[in-house]
């Protein structure tokens, strides 16, 4: 079903985001018949640009990110786009976009996309008042870093909530554009099986990782300044423990969404100093290649920035209280895999005697690669050789399952953008769920600081470092997922 008529105007429109991930996302849109005839894409940025030139930059680009792109495809997605060279901090770009947008419209969506660094934040939603491109039915999108602490994330809501309405104000965390994330919802309220044994009477612990291949190459900047805690734990592992322990809202709607989310994070426990493993990649022994060793690729042989972090958190509500959560990303490791797992408890007693060990039920939700569930079920060992158990897994990869459908699911930031143009705001984050992810992040990173915390170094092409395995054993427990 095609979206509403729409201008979308895209603040950084020569970057790397703008090129990689938005302008391939409208266009797959536009393959797909998504995009109404009229729907106009406005790139804008500094440089001196034509409208031809910028086309062949965005060509080239989806012909890059796109595969194999069909050229009647690209010319008529071509005839959307237009450029505008606009600085956000010079009024005089903003006469030729006041031109080309006219009065907004009831009957035309109108976005603005940041995409660019936050500073411009607060002269880009000024500009935009001043030349009147805003009504109440405007949309603004902004993207992650939001903020590097609690303060400067206030700072930005304030800034952006003196000019939009939050209901205007689209924060994007692209994990919950993921399908697989979507259907952690859907698995966890859309069954009656897994709800009623949700809890800590049932559940040991859960673990959640995120572990990636790749290393910190090529954003060296940014990253040495934030670290694995503020990149990927603060945003995207925050927002699967939440879907993971929230409450079951009401509606999937996204003030219901949205508050459960709220809560969880803010029964969210201040993290014990000895519950929380950092690590930076460092090259194993004979290894030769680039990107390596952290501190070679960031140019700062002193670095002391994390590129991996593990944790162990409580949330202290009725449903959580006693359920351990253990968190762990970090780049350069063995494999790349987003996996949820759900320990379930042993059965309160065994009629079959110690002698059948301890099988208890697990669930692992995969979130990429090879998306799938499978659950650990203990069975009856074959054979003659009396009540010997056995676990086998209960396995559906959605690949298999689902065929092509899954392979046509769109990319996160094409289900993103289509709500934006749509008004829907239930898969992007709330001012109020930032800042309360802050709160949380801030002190342990505070700590660190004080106590001139240095990560442990680990193999690139591991699964960590060692301290992490150790954080389990101290519970008796072990890490799944890339080990
Ligand atoms: C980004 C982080 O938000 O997410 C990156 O800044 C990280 O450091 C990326 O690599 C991971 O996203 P995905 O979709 O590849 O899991």
């Amino acid at each position: 079903i095609p979206v509403d008529p729409f201008d979308l105007v895209v603040f950084g429109g020569t970057g790397d985001l703008a090129q990689r991930k938005i302008l391939p996302a409208l266009f797959r849109r536009h393959c797909d018949e998504q995009l109404p005839d009229g729907a106009r894409i406005i790139g804008a940025a500094r440089s001196d640009l034509t409208r031809e030139s910028y086309q062949a930059l965005v060509a080239e680009a989806l012909q890059t990110h796109c595969g194999a792109v069909a050229p009647e495809q690209l010319a008529r997605f071509l005839d959307r786009v237009l450029y505008l060279r606009v600085d956000a901090t010079d009024p005089a770009g903003w006469q030729a976009l006041t031109q080309e947008l006219g009065k907004p419209r009831q009957d035309r969506v109108r976005v603005f996309y940041f995409s660019v660094g936050p500073s411009l934040f607060a002269p880009l939603a000024e500009q935009i008042w001043a030349h009147e491109l805003a009504d109440d039915q405007t949309r603004i999108v902004v993207e992650k870093p939001f903020g590097h602490d609690l303060a400067s994330a206030r700072a930005l809501n304030q800034t952006l909530a003196s000019h939009f309405d939050e209901s205007q104000i689209y924060r994007i965390d692209h994990y919950l554009g993921k399908e697989t994330v979507q259907n952690l919802m859907a698995i966890r309220f859309g069954n009656m099986l897994f709800e009623p044994l949700w809890n800590s009477q049932y559940v040991d612990h859960i673990q959640i990782t995120v572990a990636e291949t790749v290393g910190v190459g090529g954003r060296e900047a940014y990253y040495d300044k934030s670290g694995a805690m503020r990149d990927m734990m603060q945003n995207h592992l925050m927002q699967l423990l939440c879907l993971i322990a929230m409450e079951p809202p009401a509606k999937f709607d996204p003030d219901a969404v949205r508050d459960e989310k709220l809560k969880v994070i803010r029964a969210l426990e201040p993290v014990e100093p000895h519950h929380i493993v950092r690590g930076q990649y460092v090259a194993p022994s004979g290894a030769t290649g680039s990107d390596l060793t952290y501190r070679e690729t960031v140019g700062a042989p002193r670095s002391t920035t994390e590129s991996y972090v593990a944790l162990k958190a409580h949330i202290s509500n009725w449903r959580w209280a006693g359920t351990p959560f253990y968190l762990r990303t970090g780049k350069r490791l063995v494999a790349r895999s987003s996996v949820i797992n759900v320990f379930f408890k042993d059965a309160p007693h065994s009629i079959f005697g110690a002698d059948a060990g301890r099988h208890a039920n697990l669930l692992t939700i995969r979130l990429q690669p090879d998306e799938g569930i499978t659950l650990k079920v203990t069975i009856k060992e074959p054979g003659p050789g009396g009540m010997r158990l056995m676990d086998v897994p209960l396995d559906m990869s959605f690949a298999q399952a689902l065929g092509d459908n899954i392979h046509g699911a769109p990319d996160a930031y094409e289900r993103l953008i289509t709500d934006v143009i749509r008004g829907n705001q239930t898969l992007f984050m709330r001012g109020d769920e930032v800042e309360a992810a802050w709160a949380w992040t801030d002190p342990i990173i505070a700590g660190w600081t004080s106590r001139g915390d240095v990560p442990k170094p680990y193999d690139s092409g591991s699964t960590g470092p060692g301290d992490a395995d150790l954080l389990m054993r101290r519970d008796q427990r072990d890490w799944r997922g890339i080990n």
